[in-house]
């Protein structure tokens, strides 16, 4: 399997309480993981962990055969072959849409950077747009510069946190339907936080659900709400209701 987590657990040092507590769960290649669970339920903390910002109290996380962390083992964060996507996207706003890609390709030839560069725009269909500053594209577009600012160092895992929050609700539903189809197109293997259950519906092949700092359940979308995929979005509105409700 591509990505085994196993036994993580971890409290902040201000605090007496487990923000995570024996989370545990594999990821195979080019799946698309997605963690729900409600505000304060831990899915950040989860994160921050895989990326190595954080250390965490026990457990132990290999990635693509490559042990990353375990209670003698810390590989750094960025000698970890991941990619990440924050909530604000944070491109950098002095730098026009290429410099913001190629910022992340510092080892490759001239000529492989500008190739990859026009691959990944090309993949997020936003062709021509090279020469824009952030502040002069919408938001939907910013999420997908960000994105294919991850994607183009080709990453063993791409993580995600909240990239829809600062969207209109349209946008929102377009860019994830943009977002799945990027990732399955790039094989690339991905794991979003969210607390909007319809995200995780339309995005997940699995969704891993975390109450408490705790897992809940782990399954395939349409096994977690009761739901096959085709069902009409107000049924799917309902049933996640429910599932946050549990
Ligand atoms: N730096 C910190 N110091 C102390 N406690 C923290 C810190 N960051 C988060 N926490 C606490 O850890 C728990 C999990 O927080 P986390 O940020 O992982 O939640 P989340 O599921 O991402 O929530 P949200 O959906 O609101 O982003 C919460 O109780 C939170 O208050
Ligand atoms: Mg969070």
């Amino acid at each position: 399997m591509f990505i085994d987590i196993q036994n993580l657990s971890f409290t902040y040092s201000n605090s007496s309480m487990k923000a995570i507590n024996d989370i545990s769960f594999t990821v195979e290649k080019g799946e698309v993981i997605s963690i729900l669970g409600r505000s304060g339920s831990g899915k950040s903390t989860i994160l921050r962990i895989i990326a190595g910002l954080e250390m965490p109290n026990g457990g132990s996380f290999i990635l693509n055969g490559k042990k990353i962390m375990d209670t003698r083992t810390f590989i750094q964060p960025e000698k970890r072959g991941i990619g990440m996507v924050f909530q604000d996207y944070a491109l950098f706003p002095h730098m026009n849409v290429e410099e913001n890609i190629l910022f992340g390709l510092s080892k490759m030839s001239r000529n492989d950077k500008k190739k990859r560069t026009n691959e990944v725009l090309e993949l997020v269909e936003l062709e021509g747009f090279e020469k824009r500053y952030p502040h002069q594209l919408s938001g939907g577009q910013q999420q997908r510069v960000a994105l294919a600012r991850a994607i183009a160092p080709e990453p063993d895992l791409i993580l995600l946190d909240e990239p829809f929050s600062n969207l209109d609700t349209d946008l929102q539903v377009k860019i994830r339907g943009d977002l799945r189809r990027i990732l399955k197109k790039a094989n690339t293997t991905a794991i979003f936080v969210t607390h909007n259950v319809n995200d995780a519906h339309a995005l997940a092949d699995r969704i891993v659900k975390i109450k408490d700092g705790k897992i809940e359940k782990i399954g395939r979308p349409c096994d977690l709400l009761g739901l096959s995929t085709s069902e009409l979005p107000s049924t799917v509105e309902k049933a996640s209701e429910e599932l946050l409700t549990v």
